[in-house]
């Protein structure tokens, strides 16, 4: 079966060929991949900025935003059989005792960076014809799903951020999902990407007043997206941070999906009183920048702000994003479908990691591959 890979080694990246994997332990499952979507933690792999291979290879498999179909299962396998439609988790625990994070299923929250993650770091990805997994790591998608649900994974990134998000604003009692209690509701996503626009969605349909900032000058598709799902659109070329906070008002949420280090920061100097900011977007190493240290410090304790970073998913979170895909698909189904801008075979899987100009690009396998 072919397989896309990049090594780092050589600075190479090609289709290479491997050997159809096998159910090795009663707990496995073997999944036809139908499905990888590719995103900016690919387009670093594939830049020799980032991901390592697993032990004994000169090469890394691509893809962990992954679809797949179960064809076989182990014989101790209880939650799955042949036909099911799978999203799988992307990190594997790290082996120490001392984790209490991995330990708890949490490897989400590991504390000692030797977790694993399928198709970035030490374990190959999905972006292949079959692939062997435990079942702990396998989440069902129904069926209804099958023409969306490669963007479970993105989803994921959203919506532990929003997890987080809601837990800190239980500090702040009158601010609830109910209509018309404004107080807490006002979110601005920076970024219009997957992981921006799956967010955005997820705040318009948790009840918050929901406006996205990105770069793109109007009208552009991901600002007509936006639009579309109840969501309002600022292009930070035109409209800096302090124009977009008074569009808002208190700007109760921050959810930062762009990577953008400049923008997130202008963006911190206006966020509201008893706010949050929530950090999802990986910068690249740039030249530092300045910033106003001295009154970031004194908002962040006058108004009570809170700042936290996020990096992949837990289960609660895959099983949140496989509800919510479904919750949005009936909701606003062009919109969600329109996130998938661009379909590729895998002979060609380098277009789309650097080809920036669509919203989600996937790689679409037939198992054949
Ligand atoms: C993935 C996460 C992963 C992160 C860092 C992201 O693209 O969605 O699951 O933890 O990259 O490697
Ligand atoms: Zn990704």
């Amino acid at each position: 079966m072919k397989a896309g890979a990049v090594f780092p080694g050589k600075r190479k990246i090609e289709v290479v060929a491997l050997d159809e994997p096998r159910i090795t332990a009663p707990t496995e499952v073997k999944l036809r991949m139908l499905e990888v979507g590719v995103c900016g933690t690919d387009r670093e792999i594939a830049s020799f900025h980032h991901g390592t291979p697993p032990e004994g290879f000169e090469f890394l498999v691509l893809g962990h935003e992954a679809l797949g179909e179960v064809v076989e299962t182990g014989p101790a396998v209880s939650r799955f059989q042949e036909g099911d439609l799978v999203v799988p988790m992307v990190r594997r625990p790290c082996p120490h005792p001392e984790c209490a994070a991995c330990r708890a299923e949490r490897q989400d929250f590991c504390y000692t960076d030797d977790f694993r993650e399928r198709g970035i770091k030490q374990q190959h990805g999905f972006m292949t014809g079959f692939v062997v997994d435990d079942e702990q790591y396998l989440n069902a998608v129904p069926r209804d799903l099958r023409a969306v649900a490669v963007l479970v994974e993105p989803l994921t990134i959203a919506e532990k951020a929003l997890i987080q998000i809601y837990a800190i604003q239980q500090r702040l009692p009158w601010s609830s999902a109910s209509p018309g209690k404004p107080h807490g509701r006002r979110a601005v996503v920076l970024g219009a990407g997957p992981v921006g626009l799956l967010g955005a969605m997820a705040l318009v349909n948790a009840g918050f007043e929901t406006f996205v900032y990105s770069r793109e000058g109007t009208p552009n598709p991901r600002a007509a997206l936006a639009a579309a799902f109840g969501a309002r659109y600022f292009c930070s070329a035109t409209v800096n941070a302090g124009q977009l906070a008074s569009e808002v008002g208190n700007i109760d949420v921050v959810y930062e999906a762009a990577g953008a280090t400049q923008t997130a920061f202008e963006l911190l100097e206006v966020l509201g009183t008893d706010a949050v900011y929530c950090f999802t977007g990986v910068p690249r190493h740039g030249e530092p920048i300045s910033i106003d240290a001295h009154s970031l410090l004194y908002h962040l304790v006058l108004k009570n702000q809170v700042i936290l970073g996020t990096v992949n998913a837990g289960k609660d979170a895959f099983e949140a994003a496989i509800r919510d895909l479904g919750l949005f698909y009936r909701r606003w189904p062009d919109a969600v479908s329109a996130l998938i801008t661009g379909r590729y075979p895998i002979e060609e899987f380098l277009e789309p990691v650097f080809d920036r100009s669509g919203i989600k690009n996937i790689i679409v396998l037939d198992g054949r591959s």
